[in-house]
């Protein structure tokens, strides 16, 4: 990518202490993302597919400023997203905004959708009252909630699980949000409304050049909206790079089953891997002392090396890297 980037992750590293299995048992540290370095750039999205608790969502939070990371930076417009007070604090909060899982209550059921827009206008804006009611309507036609008039009156029960993901993805532009952390945002939708959102969000970065972190585990819908693509697991990147090289041409055994489980005429030829299934719920815990790949249990390629170290990056193709010994 050319430019600089709007918001960068440098060796993140996020570190959460948890109770034992019972109550004479120690603390224990567990591991949810391990070194994870990324650039967005203007105007593209960037997916982070993995499979559930290999740390998507604590990226988001963390980039919400719910957690401190325990090592790491992430910065936005050259600046340390955790360092920010005052002006620079009220600007991150309205440049970057989140959209999330589950649209049933992301909106206060008790306000109209007018005033879940009329308060970020009038925060961030200070507009006067003609302005507000052009801006909102603005917001709602972007979103494709016409009339606004109409839409904007109703309450969130009054809406679709998609409609409400429009009307949450409206009160983003009328924040002001260049950067959108989207955790998510379809997995609750049927299918047929799915795309529409995902549509959406494409005319929102194509037309108005807003960037993407856009979470989700299925990789077919990263690739119709994605530009680039991180694959996680266990809070370590294995492969990262171009979309669509990443998804027709995988490297790290870890995503080539990611990928062979997605149907996609488009992919024949692409083996299904006999992964070790019986010890799938060790995976998401990792801790600091652990070393190594934390695939290596499971991968059908793993050698000697892979349990006592984990790879620095390789570039196997344009723009396409992967961490694997075995590649
Ligand atoms: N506040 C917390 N305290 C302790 N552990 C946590 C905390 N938040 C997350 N974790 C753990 O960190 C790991 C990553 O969680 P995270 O929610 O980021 O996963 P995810 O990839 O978003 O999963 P899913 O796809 O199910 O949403 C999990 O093992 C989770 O249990
Ligand atoms: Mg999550």
């Amino acid at each position: 990518m050319s430019g600089n980037p709007i918001f960068s992750v440098k060796n993140l590293v996020m570190d959460f202490s948890i109770s034992g299995k019972n109550f004479f048992s120690k603390q224990q540290t567990l591991r949810a993302l391990n070194d994870v370095s990324f650039d967005i750039y203007p105007g593209e999205s960037l997916a982070v597919v993995g499979e559930s608790g290999c740390g998507k969502s604590t990226i988001c939070r963390i980039a919400m400023r719910f957690y401190n990371p325990t090592s790491g930076k992430m910065l936005f417009d050259g600046g340390d997203v955790h360092a920010f007070s005052g002006d620079e604090l009220r600007k991150y909060r309205q440049k970057v905004q989140m959209i999330f899982q589950d649209p049933f209550s992301s909106l206060n059921p008790l306000h109209s959708i007018y005033y879940h827009l009329k308060r970020p206008i009038e925060l961030y804006h200070k507009c006067d009252k003609i302005e507000t009611k052009k801006r909102m309507d603005e917001a709602l036609s972007l979103v494709g909630l016409v009339p606004p008039e109409e839409q904007g009156k109703k309450f969130p029960h009054q809406l679709s699980g998609g409609q409400r993901q429009r009307a949450f993805l409206a009160r983003i532009l009328a924040i002001g949000a260049d950067v959108i952390f989207a955790d998510e945002p379809t997995s609750m939708l049927d299918v047929s409304i799915r795309l529409g959102v995902l549509n959406l969000m494409n005319k929102l970065k194509k037309d108005m050049g807003k960037s993407f972190l856009y979470i989700t585990h299925d990789i077919a819908t990263a690739r119709y909206f994605a530009d680039r693509i991180i694959v996680l697991y266990s809070g370590h990147m294995v492969e990262w790079g171009d979309v669509d090289s990443v998804v027709l041409n995988p490297k790290h055994p870890y995503t080539r089953l990611l990928i062979s489980a997605a149907p996609d005429p488009e992919r024949d030829g692409l083996a299904k891997l006999d992964v070790k299934e019986d010890v799938e719920n060790e995976v998401s815990f990792w801790t600091p002392e652990k070393k190594g790949c934390p695939f290596y249990n499971r991968c059908p390629v793993a050698l000697e090396i892979c349990s006592i170290s984990f790879p620095d990056e390789k570039m196997v193709g344009d723009n396409q890297f992967v961490r694997c010994h075995y590649v």
